[in-house]
């Protein structure tokens, strides 16, 4: 049975599209079943899977969250479940987003059961799949909360920039309120540093504030992802940078993380 992890911060730019990116392709170069989610309506992960023009997508998650909400039957996964294989033959799910889903965030409002749409689709997929890893948007509204309904595992990425300790104290609050009221199973897995540069002052200072603050209530991955510009250039390559820079720091960083989080089975 897949287990299901949502990749949550409702600030933007922290590299939650990247790590969801990343760290599935690395799982599923370690030979795991993965499905990506884009739940972001800005869909970044779509574009960077390589599908630019998102409008012309016949069935996103959006889709799939409206059909719910209206009661009608989803369609064949072949519809949307998209299929990929790198050169490298690391083969890869995942499952599209449009602008759509920003509507479907508003008429969530007033759907019946609305924090579980998410969860009900997730359930007819979870047995196909070791992991299934959702892109959230930086929000922290009805479709985040339909993506902590739906997982067990949260992953939080953290940028040394990051100074707003206030952020990461809202974010934690609704992430336990949804487990206490919702979703019991759901686990913080831990809070991932991203871009980070080991020798900048203000990167240390900030992991001494979140470690000193949270690392009790909250594990802190021992992998750091760093920084490097090779991450923006695999993502106009549409490519993972496992893939487009095997050597780079930041591969190896993404291949041990998966390790970690394998390790927390
Ligand atoms: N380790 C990294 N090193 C350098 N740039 C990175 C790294 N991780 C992400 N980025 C870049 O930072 C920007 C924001 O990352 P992204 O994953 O889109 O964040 P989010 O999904 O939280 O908004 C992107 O331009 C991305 O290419
Ligand atoms: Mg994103």
């Amino acid at each position: 049975m897949g287990k299901i992890i949502a990749v949550v911060n409702q600030k933007g730019g922290v590299g939650k599209t990247t790590t969801t990116m990343n760290l599935g392709y690395a799982l599923a170069e370690a030979g795991k079943k993965v499905l990506l989610i884009d739940f972001d309506p800005q869909s970044s992960l779509t574009v960077c899977m390589g599908y630019d023009d998102t409008d012309s997508l016949e069935c996103t998650i959006a889709t799939l969250m409206q059909r719910v909400m209206e009661d009608m039957e989803l369609p064949e996964d072949y519809h949307y479940i998209y299929h990929h294989t790198s050169d490298s033959g690391v083969a890869l799910d995942f499952i599209p987003c449009s602008m759509e889903l920003s509507a479907v965030d508003v008429s969530l409002v007033n759907a019946v059961c609305r924090e579980s749409i998410l969860k009900g689709i997730l359930a007819e997929l979870k047995a196909d799949y070791d992991y299934i890893i959702i892109d959230c948007s930086p929000s922290l509204g009805m479709l985040t909360i339909n993506a902590l309904v739906a997982a067990q595992a949260v992953i939080i990425p953290v940028t040394p920039e990051y100074l707003s300790a206030k952020g990461l104290e809202i974010l934690l609050k609704n992430i336990l309120r949804v487990k206490r009221k919702i979703n019991p199973e759901l686990e913080i897995e831990g809070i991932l540093f991203t871009m980070y540069k080991e020798r900048m002052r203000l990167t240390q200072t900030v992991e001494e504030i979140v470690c000193n603050t949270y690392g009790q209530a909250v594990p802190i991955y021992k992998t750091k992802i760093p920084y490097s510009v090779k991450v923006g250039e695999s993502t106009l390559q549409s490519q993972s940078i496992i893939q487009y820079a095997e050597n780079n720091k930041v591969s190896q960083a993404y291949q041990a993380f998966a390790k970690e989080v394998v390790e927390h089975e």
